[in-house]
């Protein structure tokens, strides 16, 4: 099965399902992480530019040079830096200065999508329960590296995408959205996680906009929001 395949030829369970998201005040300001081809950076662009997702991309962050994602960030007009964490004595000073860039820019939301390196309580208390992160399985199962490795050799047959808050433990903050595919015979990793990419393109946007939504409820901003 190709990359290419149609939407309606790709079965799945979306839980909970897909629908519109009000968020009817202003746009959620995001910064985005990335460390690869950012194919989950342009779902969530084009899902604002559709105003499928009230929200604005402020900046993004992403630590390779050379990386796809940063192509996409200049198609679409989105400011970047690169922050390599090879230029870091550690995970703690690379976060310190993610954390900086994403307060300058003051967004409300982090969001991981494909930032492949592990994040430390530094930028996690720093957006507490404001960090979301997409992950290529159905967690709790096949935490960490190489979750469609991991899903292909326990030989599961369904399979999927995660996005969840990001806390202290890997892989293992509260469930925002998932969705589930079928996983064939003749899989290999690259069939498998095209299908997933497909799913989490579907998923993402719609689960930063329910994050979102969920959180102004539960902080009222102004004395008129108090209200509703
Ligand atoms: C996505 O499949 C995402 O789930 C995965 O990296 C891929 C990035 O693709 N993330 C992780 O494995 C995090 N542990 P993209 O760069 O095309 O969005």
């Amino acid at each position: 099965m190709s990359s290419s395949l149609a939407l309606s030829d790709s079965p799945s369970l979306i839980s909970p399902r897909l629908g519109q998201v009000a968020l009817d005040r202003l746009p959620v300001k995001l910064g985005v992480m990335s460390s690869g081809s950012g194919s989950n950076f342009e779902a969530i662009a084009q899902a604002i530019s559709d105003q499928r997702l009230n929200a604005q991309i402020e900046v993004l962050v992403y630590n390779n040079p050379g990386a796809a994602v940063n192509d996409r960030a200049t198609r679409w007009g989105i400011p970047s830096m690169l922050v390599d964490h090879r230029a870091f004595g550690s995970r703690e000073e690379l976060d310190r200065a993610i954390v900086q860039i994403l307060q300058t820019a003051e967004v409300d939301w982090v969001i991981m999508a494909g930032w492949m390196r592990i994040v430390t309580p530094v930028l996690i208390h720093a957006f507490d329960q404001r960090i979301l992160n997409i992950h290529p399985s159905l967690l709790p199962s096949f935490k960490g590296n190489r979750a469609i490795e991991q899903a292909l050799e326990a030989k599961v047959k369904i399979a999927g995408c995660t996005v969840h808050i990001v806390v202290p433990e890997v892989d293992s903050g509260e469930i925002i959205m998932q969705a589930a595919v079928p996983v064939f015979p003749d899989d290999t990793v690259e069939t498998l996680q095209n299908r997933i990419h497909i799913q989490e393109h579907l998923v993402y946007p719609q689960a930063i906009g329910l994050a979102a939504q969920h959180s102004r409820k539960q902080v009222p901003q102004t004395a008129s929001e108090m209200t509703v």
